[in-house]
């Protein structure tokens, strides 16, 4: 009776799919929240071969930097794991390192650190900044993955920023699609916002 069963069971199940249609071995990926590193083994076991590819994973929590350490490096190859670098540090900024329209994919799971402390939450204006730091670096083709919380007071107010800042997006430059469950009150959602290949020809005639 496999119909019996949602095509999607969660947001995380959701967001999944859409990276896997995307991400190639050898892409370079940002997790910008990377919490307890659930999210960031994904996007290593899409993007990271033994040679090829490059995963950041930052978060302003010292613990939350080990706690994905120590979960990836159960689940990793070594010379997998060497291909990760973790920046503990606030998402507002990237590091310099990483340059302009070189970026496949940037995933955020706003919110908090399961299991960690609720005060340590994301907060709209830091996300925002992010957001718009985030743009610049992806290259053409390539998306931002946002799982918005509603379901407390700070995400509630951060998804309605977000949402209102992705709605103004030039439609020219970005593709910008909102998922929500329907009959799941104050249940997580989705927003993807992709850089479209016109984006390209714009950002090369600004001589990015
Ligand atoms: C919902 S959790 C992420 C879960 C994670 N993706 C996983 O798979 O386990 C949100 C994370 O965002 C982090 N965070 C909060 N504010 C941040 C900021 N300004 N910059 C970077 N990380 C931040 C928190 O420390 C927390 O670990």
């Amino acid at each position: 009776m496999r119909n019996s069963f949602p095509l999607f069971q969660s947001h995380l199940d959701l967001a999944h799919s859409y990276w896997s249609k995307i991400v190639q071995i050898g892409d370079l990926v940002i997790d910008a929240t990377c919490g307890n590193g659930h999210d960031t083994l994904k996007l290593c076991q899409l993007a990271l071969s033994n040679d090829k590819g490059k995963v950041y994973a930052i978060d302003i929590q010292k613990q939350a930097i080990e706690s994905a350490t120590h979960y990836l490096a159960n689940h990793l190859s070594f010379a997998l794991q060497t291909r990760v670098e973790f920046q503990e540090r606030c998402h507002s900024t990237f590091p310099d390192v990483i340059g302009p329209a070189s970026v496949k994919l940037i995933v955020y799971n706003l919110g908090y650190l399961p299991g960690g402390n609720k005060d340590q939450t994301t907060q709209r204006h830091t996300s925002l900044q992010s957001l718009h730091h985030a743009q610049k670096l992806l290259q053409p083709g390539g998306m931002i993955s946002i799982t918005c919380y509603p379901g407390h007071v700070e995400g509630a107010r951060e998804q309605e920023v977000i949402l209102s800042y992705a709605s103004r997006l030039s439609p020219q430059e970005w593709s910008c699609c909102h998922h929500t469950w329907l009959n799941r009150s104050l249940a997580p959602s989705l927003l993807l916002i992709q850089k479209t290949i016109n984006a390209y020809a714009h950002l090369k005639s600004d001589k990015l």
